[in-house]
């Protein structure tokens, strides 16, 4: 399994247009119960449940969570007090290209990337004391993407990636959708 990716700027790709028939792969985990949150924090619940079977159905739910659960974005704010936060970043910055694994100081120097995924709960490693990589990514206006749902047959690298983060204002993080596009041979 890849354990993490990062994601390019993809400014020619973007002007020449997309694959009309690209091979889609979802990156995210389902929110639900089984949502992993960090101790503490508001877990994925359903508030309200409204299910009414009268000629037809109505169902409507309301939901309440951690910016910081599941499949999510990290936005520069999350640790950078002149970050973007997340209803700031620019939208050309969430369709991009996946490579493959690279260090953090190494991503940052190569000044091409917009952001970096991975597939644990966080980037830093879990006895930072220091968030090291969190920081030094948003001082650099890369966002983060933490739990991505990284998938066996997912190539190394060639991949284009679209990330749709819930636009909250003031956020410093949210749900996100993640999806990487292939193109057929
Ligand atoms: C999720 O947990 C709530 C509260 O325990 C429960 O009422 C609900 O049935 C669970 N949902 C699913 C899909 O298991
Ligand atoms: C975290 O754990 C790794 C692996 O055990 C170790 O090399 C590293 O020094 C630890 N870092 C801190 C800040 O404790």
């Amino acid at each position: 399994m890849l354990p993490i990716f990062v994601l390019i700027y993809l400014c020619s790709e973007l002007s020449e247009g997309i694959s009309t028939n690209p091979i889609i792969y979802d990156l995210t985990w389902t929110f639900g119960n089984d949502t992993i949150y960090w101790p503490g924090w508001k877990k994925f619940e359903f508030t309200k449940q409204i299910h009414i079977e009268n000629n037809g159905l109505y169902s409507a739910n309301e939901f309440c969570a951690a910016e910081h659960g599941g499949t999510h974005f990290d936005a520069p704010y999350h640790f950078y007090q002149k970050g973007w936060k997340v209803a700031e970043v620019p939208v050309t910055r969430l369709f991009a290209k996946g490579l493959s694994n690279e260090a953090a100081q190494w991503i940052v120097d190569a000044n091409k990337f917009v952001g970096v995924g991975l597939d644990t709960p966080s980037i830093d490693p879990g006895n930072t004391t220091d968030y090291f990589v969190h920081k030094i990514f948003a001082e650099n206006s890369l966002y983060n993407l933490e739990n991505v749902k990284l998938l066996d047959n997912l190539p190394e690298r060639g991949f284009n990636v679209v990330v749709a983060p819930m636009k909250i204002e003031g956020g410093s993080g949210a749900p996100v959708r993640v999806f990487a596009t292939v193109e057929e041979l």
